[in-house]
């Protein structure tokens, strides 16, 4: 009976991200987090039983000009000073931030969003970058099950992000302005969460021991390079969509900027040595314009922040690896310090050329109870207008932040309604307000505070 039940979803979610993109609505989902993360596995196990192995060769066969610079207009896409806009773009955030600071307008999207016309018409509407909330991660593309390859090897299934490229792929075609295409950041490669446990054990058996390290690095490097040769391959319909990878996610702790020691890859490696590999194997797949990062949270702690950096300066000294950018995820709160803020981006741009502010969004002063939302809204818009202000201050004095991109559309579909044990996380306990959207997706004042705050001011 589950199975059919799944099977009857995934019909539905087919059906609906085909006409989302013409704006037809297939209606409200409801859905945040966790059932997006429902829908990548309930289309998962309908794709190991409908396209067996055919379409996992045909993957392989698309390999890509490894490491090398592919013109594929990126030059074009990557400067958002050089793009145009009409009186359409006008109050966007696409067209705020390309001209605020010369960066992206960012929001990540779960497939569940594709069937909710109203969510997409402000994906369209605001932004020019998109991440995908879970479809993208580990679990994703190497599925509940190990579906192991002559190579010994996990054959990874595009099938759920796939979904997604195409769709963003057919408005990318149908509109003309750069700066309104939607380019995606992938996240992410090499994280502890989020990652099948069978990944990291001899014969892929959660109750065999941990493989060893000449192993391990073996298997990220297949997924690193599968992934590459998927999206970047010369028969890739999807070649150049992609502009940044989230390389590694979360590898340091929260006390004194070492390595997290709660995580499988940490627990075969025993060091820092794999986030340093996977930045080789990513230089060794990505093709150059394809910007490579470390991701983490908790991004603004001194101590954490200092750790991020050694680490950072690990990478950078092999030869052999890239690292481009500092994701700073911004799950922050309205204890948010624009002088911490600016302290930490500083000390990342000492070590990379770019950074993007990854995951933004905002947790609600601790006395909030739900109700007097106009006070909180102003408040929050208050602090929102800081973050921005610092980010234009830092780029005039040349901290290259590239991107700020919001962990999601709307109030209603925030990962901090529900509880969480990730980083930046709300307990599940309270109402949050974290976007520029309410729950009816309609503009917040905090949306002004980064696209006109004489608005926010005339609201006062
Ligand atoms: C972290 C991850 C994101 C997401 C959030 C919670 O920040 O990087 O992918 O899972 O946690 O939604």
């Amino acid at each position: 009976m589950r199975r059919g039940g799944r099977i009857k979803k995934l019909a539905a979610i087919l059906t609906c991200a085909g006409m989302v993109f013409a704006t037809v609505s297939c209606g409200a989902d409801g859905s945040a987090q966790n059932d997006s993360a429902e829908t990548v596995q309930t289309a998962e196990a309908e794709t190991a039983e409908t396209t067996e192995e055919g379409n996992v060769a045909e993957e392989q066969e698309a390999a890509p000009e490894t490491g090398s610079e592919q013109e594929t207009g990126q030059d074009a896409q990557q400067d958002p000073q050089a793009w145009e806009w009409d009186a359409a773009d006008e109050e966007t955030l696409r067209c705020a931030f390309a001209k605020g600071f010369g960066g992206r307008a960012g929001v990540c999207v779960p497939m569940a969003a594709l069937s909710d016309a109203a969510r997409m018409e402000i994906v369209k509407g605001q932004f020019n970058s998109v991440t995908m909330e879970n479809e993208m991660k580990p679990d994703s593309l190497l599925g509940d099950k190990p579906n192991i390859g002559e190579d010994g090897f996990p054959v990874l299934s595009f099938t759920v992000p796939d979904m997604m490229m195409k769709e963003i792929k057919a408005y990318n075609d149908s509109v003309e302005k750069e700066g309104r295409k939607l380019m995606v950041r992938g996240h992410v490669l090499v994280w502890h969460s989020q990652t099948p446990e069978w990944f990291f054990h001899e014969e892929y058996n959660v109750d065999k021991p941990y493989v060893d390290q000449q192993t391990m690095l073996a298997r990220m490097e297949s997924y690193i390079r599968q992934v590459m040769e998927h999206y970047e391959g010369a028969d890739s319909p999807y070649q150049g969509m992609i502009y940044a990878w989230d390389v590694v996610n979360e590898a340091v702790n929260d006390t004194d900027g070492g390595m997290r020691t709660d995580s499988s890859w940490f627990r075969v490696f025993n060091s820092s040595d794999f986030v340093e590999q996977a930045f080789v194997y990513a230089n060794r797949y990505a093709p150059a314009h394809i910007k490579l990062f470390y991701n983490d949270y908790n991004d603004t702690n001194p101590k954490k922040a200092d750790g991020i950096c050694r680490l950072i300066e690990q990478i950078k000294a092999n030869p052999e690896a890239r690292i481009d950018g500092m994701g700073m995820q911004g799950h922050y709160d309205m204890d948010f310090s624009d002088v911490l803020f600016k302290q930490a981006a500083q000390k990342y741009a000492a070590v990379v050329d770019e950074i993007q502010i990854t995951e933004l969004d905002l947790k609600a002063s601790r006395g909030f109870d739900g109700e007097n939302t106009e006070e909180e809204y102003r408040k929050q818009a208050e602090v929102y207008k800081s973050l921005y202000d610092a980010v234009k201050s830092l780029k005039q004095e040349g901290v290259p932040i590239t991107a700020i991109v919001f962990w999601g559309t709307d109030d209603r579909h925030s990962w901090l309604q529900s509880a969480n044990a990730a980083g930046g996380s709300a307990d599940g306990t309270r109402v949050q307000c974290p976007l520029l959207f309410d729950k009816d997706y309609e503009k917040k004042p905090a949306f002004w505070a980064f696209v006109d705050d004489s608005k926010l001011e005339a609201a006062e």
